[in-house]
């Protein structure tokens, strides 16, 4: 992620993104935002201010009326609801999926271990995906997106179906992966809950299609408690 001179490039610049769906609704305009360095970085904002949308702009799900996007990482998307994603019926037959094409068998098999092993799941490779918790089950998603090659996470309510053990379970992992050397991820995250404003590197508000400055994660939780609205709050 080097850059030029003593300033390494920024993971991720949103220049002005502005979109508006078919129908006519604007869901984005003048949105600007940078991720300053790997880690973990959190969004919040009332239901319908945008912030889905920008993570699917973000990923190339969708293209940008105007305005830019400047990454040099590959995107991956994880979603709320992680039985969306997951396609195959085992962990390894879905992993496989994710996996660059070309491999050899050995290498797909040594990929996808390696993959299981960075998110804790190293034993349940042959488990059908079926007999996850939600929990292991998000786990694999991101297993998924590691195996993809993938070093910025966009992470869309990844906690909003689990229960509280498997919510720091999910954050927990993401915190690691964020922190761990080399190759620190970055990590976009969308959430409704305040508490996890604690565990994060900054954290900014989305109103109304735009994002607002990054700030402590318990500042901004200050700021906002209660939310004016959203699913969950705790
Ligand atoms: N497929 C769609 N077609 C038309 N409008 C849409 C579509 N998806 C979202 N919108 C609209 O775009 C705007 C932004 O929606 P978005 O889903 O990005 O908000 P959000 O911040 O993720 O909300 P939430 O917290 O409820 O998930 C809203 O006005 C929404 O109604
Ligand atoms: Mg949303």
């Amino acid at each position: 992620m080097a850059g030029s001179g003593n300033s390494p490039r920024p993971p991720l610049q949103v220049d002005r993104l502005a979109y508006s769906w078919p129908n006519g609704q604007i869901a984005l305009q003048h949105c600007t935002l940078q991720i300053p360095r790997p880690g973990l970085w959190m969004l919040l904002g009332t239901n319908g201010s945008g912030k889905s949308t920008l993570l699917r702009l973000i990923s190339g799900l969708l293209s940008p009326r105007q305005g830019q996007i400047h990454t040099a990482l590959k995107p991956a998307l994880v979603f709320q609801n992680p039985d969306h994603q997951l396609l195959l019926p085992s962990c390894f037959s879905d992993l496989l999926l994710s996996l660059p094409t070309g491999l050899a068998a050995s290498e797909r098999q040594l990929a996808a271990e390696q993959a299981l092993e960075q998110v804790g799941l190293s034993d349940l490779i042959r488990r059908p995906i079926h007999t996850l918790s939600g929990g292991q089950k998000q786990r694999l998603a991101i297993a998924g997106a590691l195996a993809s090659g993938a070093e910025l996470l966009l992470l869309d309510e990844p906690t909003a179906l689990l229960d509280p053990d498997s919510q720091d379970e999910v954050l927990d992992l993401i915190r690691t992966l964020t922190q761990r050397q080399p190759r620190p991820l970055t990590a976009l995250w969308i959430t409704h809950r305040l508490r996890e404003l604690d565990r994060c590197d900054g954290a900014a508000l989305m109103e109304r299609g735009q994002v607002g400055p990054w700030l402590d994660g318990a500042t901004l939780r200050n700021r906002l408690s209660p939310l004016p609205d959203g699913p969950a709050k705790g």
